[in-house]
């Protein structure tokens, strides 16, 4: 059996954790670790909250606070919020962790020491307020290209064209609104360049099976050709440089964010978690949303090629963007399904959440999540085909054998072809969580439930119990196993409704193994009382969404 590390990107803690975030990356990444397990490999999910960067800085100079408050605050909502929605991390950790610091710093003095850095003096935007070096994002001014004013030091978003800060127009410091100056500051750069020719055969070579948006936003990286990238800041809230006369310079958070997951595996396993990053048997797989495809494909596995002994990820699924009713989700603008909001808004519907945003994700281009779509899913495929079937199955049972599982008689044509269809969903299932293609699984996995459904609906037991009531002893007998195969088979995508449907069913929980099989209750076995799974979603529900979100 391989060894599966799998690392779902670490969030900034400066914010809550949205519909966009759970799409893109979280949903996916818990299906595919939820699926290794059943199949009983070895894994391990990491993740952790993102606590350095410029914008925590911001976030507390506006707020009169710290940085540490900030993050302290999110990384409480952001942990909190994930454990409800069930998602099933080995470890969720933080970038402000000892360990991390640890960690961070001794893979950058291995780098520093063993020549891999080349350091640069540039020149950069102060300002004298605040007293501080200003990222780009942090500089507007007027496009020199476009002549729209309020553009960003690294992007006019009027216009598209990206920009050097020292291009700009007017330039103000968005910090204290003061005309910034020009200072010179030392910084170590990692010579993407210099790993150019090995990126380009290991990726464009050597892994053409990557997903087409991943692929070609690395191909067009490459292309262009790579360039030295800074791996320091002048800025107070980081990890700081661990090289003598480097006062007032902390890690680039884009050095130090990946580096967290090595942190996380450390913290959970001090004694072995070398065999998680350095041991070729280990397949590593990075879940992220697209505007992270850079640091994942090129800029970590430069850094890990350039320590030396890790092994680098076998794919990247980066998924595109989720947007809301039409919009790009902006949590600036308050356009935005808030996790935290929604666990409050619909408790004990983490299920319905996770399926409709993987029934919908972007896995091949930026869709859209409608309060609408999401009640129609709610009601015509959880209520309607899901909930329905298991209801119907458990129902009938309590009903015609006061809840015993009937012995099955002799099988007709038509149950072997229910039971071949049953087996053949299970082959179509595993292909495409393997190739990530988490959409179409679902659709496999619902399939258990439609054939369920579909055979009650053809056999008529309620009709057949008056005529031949052993007939409907292996009718009802299937039924109960299609329904413990549907348990298995919704476990990776919605984990509250198969602990449910087999807490029902009184089968304990079922392994990987027992999908595709038709003796998973024995004749006899009483099951539990029946509930229902799903509650329609009403307008009323759906029409106060959308208005919170016009507010
Ligand atoms: O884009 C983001 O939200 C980053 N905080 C992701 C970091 S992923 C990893 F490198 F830690
Ligand atoms: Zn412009």
């Amino acid at each position: 059996m391989k060894r599966h590390l799998i690392t779902a990107a670490l969030p900034y803690a400066n914010g809550g954790i949205h519909i966009g975030h759970l799409a893109g990356v979280y949903v996916p990444a818990d299906i595919y670790v939820r699926y290794l397990r059943l199949r009983g490999h070895e894994v391990m999910l990491v993740c952790g909250s993102d606590e350095h960067g410029v914008p925590i800085t911001i976030k507390a100079r506006k707020e009169g606070t710290t940085p540490q408050a900030i993050v302290d605050r999110y990384h409480e909502v952001i942990k909190r919020s994930f454990a409800e929605f069930g998602m099933s991390f080995d470890i969720y950790s933080r970038t402000t962790s000892p360990t991390h610091f640890q960690t961070a710093s001794e893979f950058f003095r291995t780098l520093y020491d063993k020549g891999e850095f080349s350091e640069q003096t540039s020149q950069q935007y102060f300002d004298p307020e605040a007293g501080i070096f200003l990222a780009d994002r942090y500089i507007t001014g007027t496009c020199p290209k476009c002549g729209a004013p309020g553009a960003y030091g690294d992007q006019c978003e009027k216009c598209g064209s990206s920009l050097a800060a020292t291009e700009l127009i007017d330039p103000k410091s968005a910090v204290t609104g003061a005309t910034p100056v020009l200072k010179e500051t030392l910084h170590w750069y990692l010579p993407l360049d210099k790993h150019e020719a090995f990126l380009r055969q290991w990726i464009l070579e050597d892994h053409k099976e990557w997903k087409t948006n991943v692929y070609g936003q690395c191909k067009s990286w490459l292309d262009a050709g790579l360039q030295p990238r800074a791996v320091s800041r002048d800025l107070d809230w980081g990890i700081p440089v661990p090289v003598e006369g480097a006062e007032g310079k902390v890690l680039y958070v884009w050095f130090d964010a990946p580096i967290g997951y090595i942190s996380a595996t450390r913290e959970l396993d001090p004694a072995g978690w070398e065999r998680w990053w350095k041991d070729p048997q280990t397949e590593m797989i990075h879940f992220i949303g697209k505007d992270n495809i850079v640091f994942h494909c090129i800029m970590f596995p430069a850094m890990l090629r350039a320590h030396g002994d890790y092994i680098l990820p076998q794919n990247v699924p980066a998924n595109e963007f989720l947007n809301l009713e039409g919009d790009k989700i902006s949590t600036s603008r308050g356009w935005a399904v808030w996790l935290h909001e929604y666990l409050e808004e619909f408790p004990g519907k983490q299920d319905v959440l996770r399926y409709v945003l993987c029934a919908n994700a972007p896995e091949t281009k930026d869709n859209d999540f409608t309060w609408r779509d999401f009640q129609a899913r709610a009601n015509n495929e959880l209520v309607a085909v899901l909930g329905n079937f298991v209801n119907r199955a458990l129902v009938l049972t309590t009903k015609y054998y006061d809840g015993r599982t009937p012995a099955p008689g002799p099988l007709t044509d038509y149950d072997r072809e229910t039971i071949s269809e049953l087996q053949a969903l299970r082959s179509g299932l595993e292909s495409n969580i393997e190739g990530f293609r988490f959409r179409e699984a679902l659709k496999d996995a619902m399939g258990f439930a439609r054939l369920g459904n579909k055979y009650l609906a053809d056999t008529e037991p309620w009709k057949v119990v008056k005529t031949d009531p052993a007939r409907v002893e292996t009718i009802m007998n299937l039924a109960l196993q299609i329904t413990a195969n549907l348990a298995i088979a919704s476990e990776p995508f919605m984990p509250f409704t198969a602990e449910k449907i087999t807490r029902m069913l009184g089968t304990g929980n079922l392994g990987w193994d027992s999908l595709g099989r038709i003796d998973l209750l024995s004749p006899g076995h009483v099951i539990g009382t029946p509930e229902l799974l799903f509650e329609r979603i009403e307008d009323e529900q759906i029409e106060a969404q959308i208005a919170k979100l016009k507010r």
